[in-house]
């Protein structure tokens, strides 16, 4: 038996509660992870009020992990019981990482990095590989790029403002004043607060923008980029406007969604351990704590990712 966070039905962070089920065993191609911290993103909360890529209730929430492997399944000789991993297995299907062991195909973990704990490994990866997806992928960031981060303090933006400048990009982000200082240090090259300046409107000729806001945004962004730049938008499918507006221009603009990814996670392997990409953990909750957990994570403000560590 194990603990996990269950609901069965959708709502406030209220609807969380800790249950006893059965341990996962692994199938063919898969391995049993002990799971030692669990990562909180937007689409757990959404998940939670919405059901998301889920649909209804019963689940378990959570796809970020870092943990050690516990069993391999039949024909897994990528790892070994004992082996430090993390990974965002299966997303968007249902991974409940929200939990004391998870199953997840062994190509959707990689080795944990060395230099990090497994509470910022946990932060990594659904936010990092959305960075990396999104900037190396289909943005196909080039040094001297112009970057424009928007959210640049939150989960995916303080990843993919390092992992731009890590690419050679100037980087620009968004974000409030407070966190400034914090971003600089991360390697951004101009910021500009959104609650006192219309950044649509400030910023000009960038190559690449990485949304994180959509909706209407996602069309203003189009005044950010230069001719022949990309728009790449994580929220949600974009307004039917937004693709042929950007065409007529020569920009390439679109949805994103994150996949597990193997080659990526070994790349954010290889960035953190040349020290060019850190997550910041913003904060730590016990599995216990998970209402607590969402509700921190809503309330916004803080720069980085909040961790749930199960001991
Ligand atoms: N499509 C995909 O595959 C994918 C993958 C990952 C994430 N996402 C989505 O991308 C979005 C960002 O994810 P995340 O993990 O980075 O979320 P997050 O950690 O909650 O960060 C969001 C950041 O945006 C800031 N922000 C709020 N309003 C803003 C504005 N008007 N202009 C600029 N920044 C603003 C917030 O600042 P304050 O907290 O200070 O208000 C916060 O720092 C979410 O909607 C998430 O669901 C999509």
């Amino acid at each position: 038996m194990m603990t996990a966070v269950a609901q069965d039905r959708l709502g406030g962070p209220d609807v969380l509660y800790l249950t006893r089920r059965e341990r996962p065993a692994p199938g063919f191609g898969e391995v049993l992870v002990r799971v030692r911290a669990a990562s909180v993103n937007p689409i757990d909360a959404k998940t939670r009020e919405s059901g998301a890529f889920l649909g209804d209730p019963p689940f378990v929430l959570g796809w970020d992990v870092s943990g050690v492997v516990e069993a391999t399944g039949p024909g897994v000789r990528l790892f070994r019981p004992g082996d430090e991993v993390y990974g965002m297995p299966l997303f968007p299907d249902e991974a409940g990482a929200y939990a004391e062991y998870v199953v997840a195909p062994a190509r959707h973990l990689a080795p944990k990095p060395a230099g990090l704990t497994h509470v910022e490994a946990a932060a990594l990866p659904l936010a990092a590989l959305t960075a990396r997806q999104a900037l190396v992928d289909a943005a196909r960031v080039r040094p001297g790029d112009r970057v424009l981060v928007h959210g640049a303090a939150g989960g995916v933006g303080h990843l993919a403002v390092q992992l731009a400048k890590a690419l050679g990009a100037h980087v620009i982000g968004t974000a409030r004043s407070a966190q400034h200082p914090a971003l600089r240090d991360l390697g951004a090259d101009e910021l500009l607060d959104f609650t006192e300046v219309d950044v649509h409107g400030a910023v000009r000729d960038a190559d690449v923008v990485l949304d994180t806001l959509g909706g209407p945004d996602a069309f203003r962004a189009l005044d950010t980029l230069k001719d022949g730049g990309t728009l790449v938008s994580l929220p949600s499918p974009e307004d039917d406007g937004v693709i042929p507006t950007a065409a007529a221009r020569g920009i390439r603009a679109g949805f994103m969604l994150v996949q597990p990814d193997p080659v990526g996670l070994h790349h954010l392997t290889e960035l953190v351990d040349a020290g060019e990409v850190r997550p910041v953990v913003a904060a730590g909750f016990r599995l216990e704590e998970v209402a607590l957990a969402h509700r921190f994570a809503e309330a916004g403000g803080v720069l980085g990712k909040t961790v749930l560590t199960v001991d």
